[in-house]
């Protein structure tokens, strides 16, 4: 693991925005893996404000609630078009959001897999932290899956995203997410953290035990991981 450490989230932003657009400008038709959340809302700026031509690029996202229609603000859906989508050129077909609200939520997680497979391995994978460390929203357990699949959100996560809703009650209690087996599948993986309170996890990630009680420790196993935090991490 490479890790960067960032003076502050505007730092860390436009770090990883540099590999982005790197990433871009030599291989224009890239595969890029995203993610949602409060953390890369700043580097989505940068990108946008970059003028990087994103034209022939294809998008895969992490993961989708369960329940919520691309039109809910809620949704990753909605997320992505409002953050990154409409800032850039990329073409919103070669954009791909599992899809919560599909009638059969098994088959749109094995038409998901199905499609990250024919897409073939991502140039990047963007990765945030969960406070529990998960990654996606592959949830700590005693194992984890491999594949895309249909997740129960844990207490700690339905209680970290409440702070997006009116009432803790509407946060939806379950998600579709890329299993780790695909996570890893990334030639290179970037996962940036901010804030004092992520400095804990983010720690047990990078220089902890491999468990899957801390999926992000996992990534401790890929070749190419480069870690911008701005979370206060020292150096063990
Ligand atoms: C959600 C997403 C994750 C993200 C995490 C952290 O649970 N599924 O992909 O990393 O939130 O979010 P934040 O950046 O808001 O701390």
């Amino acid at each position: 693991m490479r890790i960067i450490h960032a003076k502050n989230k505007e730092e860390m932003s436009k770090i990883a925005a540099q590999i982005f657009i790197e990433q871009v400008t030599n291989k224009p038709d890239s595969l890029l893996g995203l993610a949602t959340g409060g953390t890369p809302v700043g580097l989505y700026d940068e990108l946008g404000k970059s003028g990087c031509d994103f034209s022939r690029v294809t998008s895969v996202n992490l993961d989708e609630y369960a329940g919520l229609p691309g039109e809910n603000e809620n949704s990753y859906r909605y997320f992505m078009n409002d953050n990154l989508f409409r800032k850039i050129n990329i073409k919103l077909e070669n954009t791909n959001v599992p899809c919560g609200t599909a009638e059969d939520l098994q088959a749109e997680c094995k038409r998901y897999s199905a499609l990250l497979n024919k897409l073939g391995t991502r140039d990047i994978q963007l990765l945030g932290i969960g406070p529990n460390g998960h990654i996606g929203f592959c949830e700590p357990d005693t194992e984890l899956f491999a594949t895309c699949s249909v997740v129960d959100l844990t207490e700690s996560t339905i209680q970290a995203n409440a702070r997006f809703y009116n009432d803790i009650s509407e946060v939806p209690r379950q998600a579709l997410s890329m299993g780790v087996k695909e996570i890893m599948d990334a030639k290179h993986i970037v996962l940036i953290a901010e804030g004092a309170g992520k400095k804990e996890i983010l720690k047990k990630a990078c220089f902890g035990k491999i468990t899957t009680q801390v999926p992000a420790s996992l990534l401790q196993l890929h070749p190419n991981v480069t870690v911008i935090e701005a979370t206060g991490l020292e150096e063990e």
